[in-house]
């Protein structure tokens, strides 16, 4: 059982409790592979997907995820509620609370927005990514993927291309695979992948060619101009011409290397559309991963709450 309210960060979640996720996951991907997909572990309960970012892949995985398991959800989405009023974020979730939900999904743009949330309410808080910190349930299925393919990563090359310095996604990815004894390159230009990083224990190139070689994964990361205050590389062509990954780079490879990214993607500029579309892609697989890996977190969760309807 995972001893925690909160799933809010990968950082400090032991490589024990990681395990149990994954080896939940795999059971619920088992599933809802198969032709009946629910398994109603959360009926009667209520999971509130609160968004202040936009999402695709992860609030749509959640819902799944959380109706699979029988739950109720509702979405709030940050432009259609009293939050364009001005209300604070624990306002909000005590409003939600009093409702008598059991579950609050947030993504947020500050960074430690969940972790604020998480202490002021009882219900359990999962944290769908907040602002360059962390992006929990995606670095676990980033794991889980990699697992699926590779079994034993201790000592696998896993290189992570692109926006390090704006990404939660890279830093739950190296939280979660130092855990496991992968050995992570970070590549991009240097005013995207900062060399503090090196405290976290892994490898800085500058160079993509050089970087990728003898590699067992590449996890391709989106520029995020969104994130960024100032011009941190010259202009999108030249952004292309050196870091963007391509079938021809790839070619010389191990053809077992294995191609992920965590979506959106955006096509010729971070990677090549057909790479993207090869069979060494994952990229589509990450997406089925993410709703068994929510979905063992939410039941997991609930464990602990004692508010879990069926054990697995
Ligand atoms: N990977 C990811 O977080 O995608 P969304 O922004 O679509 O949720």
């Amino acid at each position: 059982m995972l001893e925690q309210k909160d799933l809010l960060e990968l950082e400090n979640l032991s490589k024990e409790n990681i395990e149990l996720i994954l080896d939940t996951a795999q059971k619920f991907k088992k599933l809802f592979t198969k032709s009946v997909k629910k398994f109603p572990a959360l009926k009667g309960k209520t999971i509130v997907n609160l968004f202040y970012e936009p999402s695709t892949r992860t609030r749509n995985s959640f819902e799944l995820a959380a109706k699979r398991l029988g739950a109720d959800v509702i979405n709030i989405v940050s432009n259609t509620s009293s939050i364009m009023k001005g209300e604070s974020l624990i306002d909000t979730g005590k409003t939600l609370e009093a409702m008598k939900v059991d579950f609050i999904i947030i993504r947020h743009s500050i960074s430690g927005a969940p972790n604020l949330l998480a202490k002021n309410i009882s219900a359990s808080v999962i944290n769908a990514g907040d602002g360059f910190h962390e992006h929990p349930t995606q670095g676990l299925l980033d794991l889980f993927t990699i697992k699926d393919k590779i079994k034993d990563i201790k000592g696998k090359k896993i290189v992570i291309v692109g926006d390090i310095a704006h990404s939660r996604v890279a830093k739950s990815n190296i939280f979660a695979l130092k855990k496991f004894g992968a050995n992570i390159t970070l590549v991009g230009p240097s005013t995207l992948v900062p060399e503090s990083f090196k405290t976290l224990g892994v490898e800085i190139d500058y160079d993509l060619k050089n970087a990728i070689k003898n590699a067992d994964v590449i996890n391709i990361l989106r520029i995020q101009l969104e994130r960024q205050t100032k011009n941190l590389f010259p202009s999108i062509s030249e952004y292309v011409k050196f870091y963007k990954v391509t079938e021809d780079l790839v070619s010389s490879l191990d053809s077992n290397v294995i191609i992920m990214h965590p979506g959106p993607m955006n096509r010729e500029i971070e990677i090549s559309s057909h790479l993207a579309d090869t069979k060494k892609s994952v990229i589509l697989e990450q997406v089925t991963n993410g709703i068994a890996i929510r979905m063992a977190v939410l039941y997991l969760l609930s464990l602990f709450k004692n508010i879990s309807k069926v054990s697995l």
